[in-house]
């Protein structure tokens, strides 16, 4: 065999028509012959085809595309008709209903099958439905016996667009040899070419006499001049030059599918395990084969899929897009179609690739497909660590370098996949600069957060939970006081199915009377809140993302993240880590700072202090009412005293101060709903570092510019806004 196919080729397309040099022969020999228009060779491709489908009628024509326009029409369709077809295929398939004036009615595909969704057809029908206009999609057969079961229990014509199903068989039987109209093509792509062609097999005497017509002028011959127009025809028959080259394949078309099937095996078996792409579905001997069309898992990439066609691209091999949903092009927007309606057929839209596959294709070029996709889409592939360790940093210039050189080793001896989140929480220190370098040193598990100004650590932990993705989340202190290599011990306790890990320092070296109070603290708090932090100043805390996930729906302005994860933990526990003391930097926590963080746990998260003050008010007019009483009974009996003024004057302001703490709790908690009616973003991202992404050497540079203070420019990824 001696095909211009198999010309050395460095690109690998897509699609490839293979035409032998005994076909290129046959051309040439029509063009000779003097007879180029349609003759005998459209005479002799039409009796092969319909041998070829069981001796069923065959008519051939300029492209499928005339053949379904004709197919309609010699079934009467036309203006108020509604024909029912899936919303993906090639666009052609709806036009042609739109072009004879009918409305095309969407419905559903299959995810996996690409045909259409039959449970849907039925429902789709109304008093107008004349036809279902159904697509073997890629040559898989679409499931006949059903088909044709709605079809007939609604008396609808079928009109199958077979573009893709030459040699396609449904349970053995070849599709084109049953059913009502089948219409094939022969577009070069095709499985078989007649350069542009189509033909179609079936149809009732009358609807073929409809379609001679409509395929030529509309003419006949009769009456006196030999000829007569019966109605104002198209123009549509295919060439003997086409018809010659159709010959030519025809005869080598089952070898073509065998070669095709062989090829699609192999992608199959290449991707027996754990495929970087969704498969489609791989049906029996039965597909033909004509396009192989995954999708590609766009969720969890960094790139688009434009981008995963220049790489691919780039690698010498071609890509195609197998096709866009129709209902979303702007012709069928304007007939009130719109996003949503169908799921599937805009998933498939966006996410379908058309990796190669044609007859001349080697089976070693599957492997270099498959080599190329694997990497590309490994290589894109989000991180999706098992580990997130979230690290808040303010100010720490002296303590990150420290903590770089303990973490990684710690994190990597794990041996989980892991990231580090940092956050840089408004530094005006030299911390932006050491995260940037950091992140430039091990781009493959850091990224880095860059408020644009200071949020504070909660905040700040919570701009890192809605970036984090791993599966256990550990926040950490920059300043070292909780040893990285801890984090090993809340790993156990959420292997051991904790949703929530607090620590408690084991050889904490505080002040008798500041952990007195601060026990004291805790104690009045969990009453309260019923919320268990033993140990508040130990930022070391694991959450699982079950527990991370309903924290970050909440949009509440201020918000203590371990109070908040601990009330929708299902498993808390707490757990002893060691802890050594701050080498640099300065403590945050002062006592001040811990008695108003109680002071907001409580007010954030129970109404007791008000119920507090209401039951305080109630007992204190109670006394002040005995008391009242008491005096007027005194001077009752011993008459008007003057000394008890002063006591009065005490009681007095005594109340006052009781009323004005009452006012300031009632202050407090107005003060909360205020802030939250605001809604005023609570954290702004000004940049986030991160590898794979393509903006991110852009965003590298601009990292070094939102060093000192951040600007918000637009070339900056700002996404903190409402997160
Ligand atoms: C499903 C489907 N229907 C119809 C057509 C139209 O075929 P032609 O180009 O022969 O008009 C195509 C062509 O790609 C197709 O894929």
């Amino acid at each position: 065999m001696n095909d211009s196919s198999k010309q050395v080729n460095r690109m690998l397309p897509f699609t490839r028509p293979s035409i032998d040099e005994e076909t290129i022969d046959a051309v040439a020999e029509v063009l000779r012959s003097g007879w180029l228009a349609s003759g005998p060779k459209v005479a002799q491709l039409e009796a092969e085809l319909s041998s070829y489908f069981g001796g069923r009628p065959v008519r051939t024509q300029t492209s499928a595309t005339a053949g379904l326009e004709m197919a309609l029409l010699a079934c009467g369709i036309g203006k108020g008709d509604e024909v029912i077809t899936p919303a993906l295929s090639f666009v052609a398939t709806a036009n042609v209903i739109v072009r004879v004036g009918a409305r095309p009615v969407f419905v559903d595909v299959g995810l996996d099958s690409r045909n259409i969704d039959l449970d849907q057809v039925a429902a789709a029908i109304t008093p107008r439905t004349r036809a279902i206009l159904p697509v073997h999609f890629a040559g898989l057969p679409v499931d006949m016996e059903r088909l044709y079961a709605i079809a007939g229990r609604h008396r609808l014509r079928v009109i199958e667009d077979a573009a893709h199903a030459i040699g396609s068989a449904w349970r053995g039987r070849r599709i084109g040899s049953f059913g009502d109209l089948v219409v094939f093509s022969f577009h070069p792509n095709k499985n078989i070419t007649t350069i542009e062609g189509g033909a179609i097999s079936g149809g009732s005497p009358e609807e073929l006499r409809a379609i001679e017509l409509h395929r030529w002028h509309g003419q006949v011959k009769s009456g006196p001049d030999g000829f007569d127009t019966l109605l104002a025809g198209g123009k549509y028959n295919l060439s003997d030059v086409a018809a010659a080259v159709g010959l030519g394949q025809l005869k080598r078309l089952e070898e073509f599918n065998a070669r095709r099937r062989a090829l699609v095996a192999r992608y199959f078996e290449l991707w027996a395990a754990d495929p970087p792409l969704r498969l489609p579905e791989r049906g029996d001997a039965g597909h033909s084969w004509h396009v192989f069309t995954p999708l590609l898992p766009l969720a969890q990439l960094r790139i688009s899929r434009r981008e995963f066609i220049e790489s691919m691209k780039e690698r010498g091999i071609g890509v195609g897009v197998h096709y866009p949903a129709i209902h979303l092009f702007s012709a069928y927007r304007a007939l009130g179609y719109r996003e949503g309606q169908f799921p599937n057929a805009e998933r498939i839209g966006r996410e379908t690739v058309t990796l190669p596959l044609f007859p001349a294709m080697e089976l070693h070029e599957v492997e270099r497909v498959v080599q190329a996709v694997n990497a590309i889409v490994r290589g894109a592939q989000r991180m999706n660590p098992q580990v997130s360790v979230v690290i808040p940093a303010f100010n720490e210039e002296e303590g990150l370098p420290l903590l770089f050189e303990r973490l990684y080793p710690a994190l990597d001896a794990l041996g989980r996949s892991y990231e580090v989140v940092f956050v840089d929480d408004g530094s005006s220190d030299a911390s932006v600069a050491e995260l940037r370098e950091q992140f430039q040193r091990r781009p493959d598990v850091t990224r880095v957060v860059l408020l644009a100004r200071n949020a504070g650590q909660h905040l700040a932990i919570l701009a890192a939970f809605a970036q984090a993705r791993g599966t256990y989340m550990i926040t950490l202190d920059a300043d070292l006081q909780n040893p990285p290599e801890e984090i090993a011990r809340l790993i156990e306790a959420m292997d051991a199915g904790a949703d929530y890990v607090g620590t408690i320092r084991k050889s904490r070296q505080d002040v008798l009377w500041r952990r007195a109070a601060s026990r004291l603290m805790n104690r009045v708090r969990e009453r309260t809140t019923s919320i268990r932090i033993t140990d508040q100043g130990c930022m070391l805390r694991g959450y699982h993302r079950s527990v991370v996930d309903a924290v970050n729906h909440c949009t509440e302005m201020s918000t203590y993240v371990p109070a908040l994860a601990f009330t929708f933990a299902r498993h808390p526990v707490e757990i002893e880590v060691a802890h050594a003391e701050r080498t640099v930097g300065q403590s945050k926590y002062s006592l001040y700072r811990l008695i108003r963080l109680n002071f907001d746990l409580m007010t954030g998260f129970s109404v007791a202090p008000l119920q507090f003050f209401s039951m305080a008010g109630g007992v204190i007019a109670l006394i002040s009412l005995i008391l009242v009483v008491y005096l007027a009974i005194r001077r009752l009996i011993v008459g008007p005293e003057a000394e008890g003024v002063f006591t009065l004057f005490g009681v007095a302001f005594f109340l006052i101060g009781v009323a004005l703490i009452g006012l300031g709790v009632v202050g407090e908690y107005v003060g909360r709903i205020y802030e939250q009616v605001r809604q005023r973003p609570r954290y702004l991202v000004a940049a986030v570092l991160e590898q794979g992404d393509p903006g991110a050497t852009e965003r590298l540079a601009q990292a070094g510019a939102v060093q000192l203070p951040a600007p918000l420019t637009p070339a900056v990824r700002v996404r903190g806004a409402s997160e």
